[in-house]
């Protein structure tokens, strides 16, 4: 799904599609990354059964701190079989099942339906509306707090944009929210997993907008996806796998300046702990916008 995976292999030479093609595939192996939530493994998973042969190889592989073991010994439970443990390590382990017939991993898939924003805000934005999102996107199970933090400043922003840039933007919620809050803004919405710019496609299209709006699939450190943008929202990612990395949210800065049009207005929000002032002091006038329960929101103006 990821982005930066795909331009990896593709660059290595080789064969990368970014979607795999429907259940009518027979395949002999498919190998499932554990993801950082269990609903994004179960969801691969389940996707990878579909496409293998009868007697076909699904190999789970993964990393411990991600819950690798945990994750196999769920999905053992569910397909009813033991896995064959292929290799342990101190940090990871891959095991194997074998496709049998009557199994489906699909039942267990609970879909997603996300309010659009807090019910106090919800008038700002246009009214009650909901989201939906792929299994395994950011934040898929309800409203996350720093978009929630994010939400409540654009919900202030005092100026209309013309054209909106939305970095890493999961399902959608920010720039969805600035659409419905200016209807004559378009947007430019992009991140690099596939299951989130498909659920912000989605989501788009259910509530009318993918008229006035792009998406992306895109990673941070690839050229700026938009150009000429007066409003670019940011909840920057600052882990990669487990690993906390800053760097995808300063690639992403690097990609708001390329990408801003003179006079632009930056929102970002941020765990109140993370140290992007200095960076982002580097490209305009930052202000804090506010700081409560855990978040901050920051503003830069570009001059
Ligand atoms: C904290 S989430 C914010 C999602 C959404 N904007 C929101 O507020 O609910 C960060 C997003 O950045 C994306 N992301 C992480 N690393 C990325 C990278 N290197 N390039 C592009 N997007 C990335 C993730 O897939 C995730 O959707």
């Amino acid at each position: 799904h990821q982005r930066a995976q795909y331009l990896r292999a593709a660059a290595a030479g080789l064969p990368v599609v970014d979607e795999v093609d429907g259940p009518e595939r027979r395949w002999g192996q498919a190998v499932v990354h554990v993801a950082k939530g269990w609903a994004g493994t179960l969801a691969d998973a389940d996707a990878a059964e579909t496409m293998l042969a009868i007697s076909g190889r699904l190999v789970v592989c993964g990393d411990n701190q991600l819950g690798a073991a945990k994750a196999i010994a769920r999905l053992g439970d569910l397909l009813g079989q033991s896995a064959t443990l292929l290799a342990q390590r101190a940090h990871g382990r891959i095991a194997a099942f074998t496709r049998m017939e009557a199994r489906r991993l699909h039942p267990h898939i609970q879909p997603s339906h996300i309010p659009l924003a807090p019910p106090g805000l919800a008038s700002a934005f246009g009214g009650d509306a909901v989201l939906r999102a792929r299994a395994g996107v950011f934040s898929g199970d309800a409203l996350d707090e720093g978009t929630a933090a994010l939400l409540g400043a654009l919900a202030e922003h005092p100026v209309a944009p013309r054209r909106i840039l939305d970095l890493g933007c999961g399902m959608g919620h920010l720039a969805i929210a600035a659409m419905r809050r200016w209807p004559a803004a378009e947007a430019h919405l992009a991140d690099g997993d596939h299951r989130a710019i498909t659920s912000a496609s989605e989501n788009l299209r259910r509530l009318g907008l993918s008229d006035r709006a792009v998406v992306h699939w895109w990673d941070a450190f690839e050229p700026a996806p938009a150009a000429d943008v007066d409003l670019v929202l940011i909840n920057p990612p600052f882990h990669t796998g487990v690993a906390v990395d800053f760097g995808p949210a300063k690639a992403m800065f690097r990609a708001a300046a390329a990408a801003s049009a003179p006079r632009s207005t930056w929102l970002i929000v941020a765990n109140r702990r993370l140290p992007y002032e200095a960076e982002l002091s580097r490209h305009g006038t930052l202000r804090a916008l506010l700081a409560a329960d855990g978040f901050k929101v920051l503003e830069v103006r570009r001059g």
